[in-house]
């Protein structure tokens, strides 16, 4: 926040400074004054520097730039490179297409799983069903797209299935090719209270996104894939049968809602779970939520928590 303010004074005076030389100097009509605009949140923060042959010592994204300022402003800047020429990626710049017109027709290919690796018990079934699948090779020259057998489900930091190291790891594959034609599969991002959503602590390059809870900011039309976050329990394979009878419309069901989870009292998503008991009714529409998570809940616990959670209990 610190350099936040600095850089937004900075920012004011180069541009009074300018505002001070039109004024002063006798060439330019007065009409000419540039308005300096401060639209915070705006792409264009200072415009009449735009207009200035001087190179501006700060730019739009600086001055909102929030997070850890260890890091060199170049870096920053490298790092916001990279990731915007991957987020421009779609099927026509990040995909190699021959590839899908072997002889062999279209092919998936899985690598080999390490053994020295751990995967989690959900991975190792998502790359069962691909090597279940008609589609399958086990030869790399004739694949059109490529998964790792490396765990990239669980990327928040805390979990136990957290994969250290996925770049180096990732990179040092003979067949990565930066990305092109793999598909990365990943249920969780980041970590509590901040999820952020594009963080999976490793540079994907070119590969296509298979994710759970995807955003419309980050997904990238045509070439992720937005995917279910199914439970680690979820049968493999069919399981025991629904309970559906009849496809009646309308249904004839006796709930319209129905929602049983945690809360999250602080941190994203907390703000909608917080509301759900504003909804619940008690009749058609029923909401269960409960404050306990993780260690420390009660420090943020409210005065709705022991019922809540006596009724989730119930
Ligand atoms: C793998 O596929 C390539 C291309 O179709 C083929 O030339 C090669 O013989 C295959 N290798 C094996 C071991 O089947």
């Amino acid at each position: 926040m610190q350099a936040k303010k600095r850089y937004l004074l900075l920012g004011l005076s180069v541009g009074l400074l300018l505002l001070l030389y039109h004024v002063m100097s006798p060439s330019s009509p007065p009409a000419d004054i540039p308005v300096l605009l401060l639209e915070r949140g705006d792409e264009t923060l200072f415009p009449s520097l735009r207009l200035s042959p001087q190179r501006s010592y700060v730019e739009a994204e600086d001055s909102r730039y929030d997070g850890d300022l260890h890091i060199s402003a170049r870096q920053r800047r490298a790092a916001r490179v990279k990731s915007y020429t991957s987020k421009q990626c779609r099927m026509e710049t990040c995909f190699d297409f021959s590839r899908c017109q072997s002889a062999a027709g279209f092919k998936v290919y899985v690598y080999p799983v390490d053994e020295t690796e751990k995967i989690s018990p959900i991975y190792e079934e998502i790359l069962q069903a691909l090597r279940n699948s008609r589609y399958y090779t086990s030869n790399s020259s004739e694949a059109c797209l490529f998964f790792l057998a490396i765990d990239t489900l669980d990327r928040d930091k805390l979990s136990q299935n957290y994969v250290h190291d996925l770049g180096s790891k990732v990179t040092s594959l003979k067949l990565w090719n930066g990305g092109l034609n793999h598909i990365v599969f990943n249920l969780y991002a980041g970590t509590w209270p901040d999820y952020a959503e594009d963080d999976l602590g490793f540079d994907m390059g070119k590969a296509i996104l298979a994710k759970a809870s995807f955003s419309t900011s980050h997904y990238r039309q045509g070439f992720d894939i937005s995917f279910p976050l199914f439970h680690k329990e979820h049968p493999f394979r069919g399981g025991e049968e629904g309970y559906l009878k009849s496809n009646n419309v309308p249904p004839t069901k006796p709930y319209t809602l129905v929602f049983k989870g945690k809360r999250y009292l602080t941190g994203i998503g907390s703000e909608t779970r917080n509301s759900l008991y504003h909804i619940h009714n008690d009749q058609d529409i029923i909401l269960l939520t409960t404050c306990r998570h993780g260690h420390g809940w009660q420090n943020v616990a409210d005065e709705r928590c022991e019922k809540d959670n006596f009724e989730y209990d119930k």
